[in-house]
């Protein structure tokens, strides 16, 4: 059921999580699928609605500071830093966790991922329920997230068992996951929270974590995808893959910054994308699921620029073309 993020919405919610149910939320990232992050029932339920193997750790919500401590120890300055800088916004921590935090959430791993949405209506529904939402985003595993309440009900549909609406995600990523465990610090996956930003903050090196390990299976290679084959090609290929593909008479779409036809040609639509990295974050995911609606024989996806700026878009392109 979708409902409008009234007072009274909310508090339905609420009883819900409490009776170990799933509501899905808005973040100003993304929608999550939330549930009781100190009730192991209510987290599986999470992984079944999902498809998602258990071995793939959740986030922890929470609405204040004040709950930092019921989940994570050790804490290092750093990141207290960086949660008087950045919290709430998109920026997830990796701490080390509390012994009493549930393995179902942490797939077993020393670590716990905190973080404090900005969305007014993620912070409502977090201050009202008084403790930790676990919630990874509303979509089936490996799918594209979702940045709409509708997008959330074609993704999980029945499964969920409410469904928040409010304005869509500002954002349109997931958070910047930086893991603060290690001595060198280190961006596990990109977001709007640059490296640039944090090293600011910390006045110290912040890095983009480029091994091959993937150290949670949710960094794996293949996310974000949309089911229509999808290929990332360069400004300049683009343009010749699309009439090629319409030649050969295949419905192609093309989403692109810059390529543009001054007559329609049969076969091919162009979704255009803005040129701005904040704006095209934002419309990403919305346009892939639309165009992966329509049924195209393939999706050709201009590849934006290789810049910082750019650098969380480009992640989850190429995730979204993994073979
Ligand atoms: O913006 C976001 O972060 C959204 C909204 C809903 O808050 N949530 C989100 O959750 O993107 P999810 O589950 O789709 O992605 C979380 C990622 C996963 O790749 C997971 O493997 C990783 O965070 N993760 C969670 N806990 C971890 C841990 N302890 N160590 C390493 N990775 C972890
Ligand atoms: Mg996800």
């Amino acid at each position: 059921m979708i409902k409008n993020s009234t007072s009274s919405a909310i508090a339905q919610a609420v009883n819900i999580l409490h009776q170990g149910g799933l509501v899905a939320f808005p973040t100003e990232t993304v929608y999550g699928l939330g549930a009781d992050a100190n009730n192991p029932l209510a987290i599986s339920k999470i992984y079944a609605a999902k498809n998602r193997p258990a071995n793939n750790p959740l986030i922890v919500h929470l609405g204040t500071l004040a709950e930092v401590g019921d989940w994570a120890c050790d804490i290092p300055s750093n990141a207290w830093r960086l949660m008087q800088a950045f919290w709430p916004g998109p920026l997830t921590l990796l701490l080390k966790k509390q012994p009493n935090v549930a393995a179902a959430l942490t797939a077993g791993l020393p670590t716990v991922a905190l973080r404090m949405p900005a969305h007014p209506t993620a912070l409502r529904l977090l201050q009202a329920f008084g403790r930790g939402i676990a919630a990874p985003s509303a979509n089936k595993f490996t799918r594209i997230s979702p940045t709409t309440a509708a997008a959330v009900a074609e993704e999980l549909g029945d499964v969920v068992d409410f469904i928040l609406e409010d304005q869509a995600c500002e954002v349109g990523l997931e958070s910047t996951i930086l893991d603060v465990t290690q001595n060198a610090l280190n961006i596990v996956r990109p977001g709007k929270i640059t490296a640039t930003a944090i090293a600011q903050c910390l006045q110290s090196d912040v890095l983009y974590n480029t091994s091959e390990n993937i150290i949670a299976p949710g960094m794996h290679k293949l996310h974000y995808a949309p089911r229509t084959p999808t290929h990332l090609l360069a400004p300049t290929e683009i343009q010749q893959a699309a009439l090629t593909h319409a030649a050969n008479n295949q419905r192609v779409a093309c989403i692109t910054r810059t390529l543009s036809f001054t007559n329609k040609i049969s076969q091919l639509d162009i979704f255009a994308m803005p040129l701005n990295p904040e704006a095209y974050a934002r419309q990403l995911y919305q346009t892939l699921r639309t165009a992966d609606n329509l049924n195209y024989h393939t999706l050709l996806i201009e590849r934006p620029p290789q810049t910082e700026p750019w650098h969380a878009i480009n992640d989850r392109l190429n995730k979204a073309c993994a073979k």
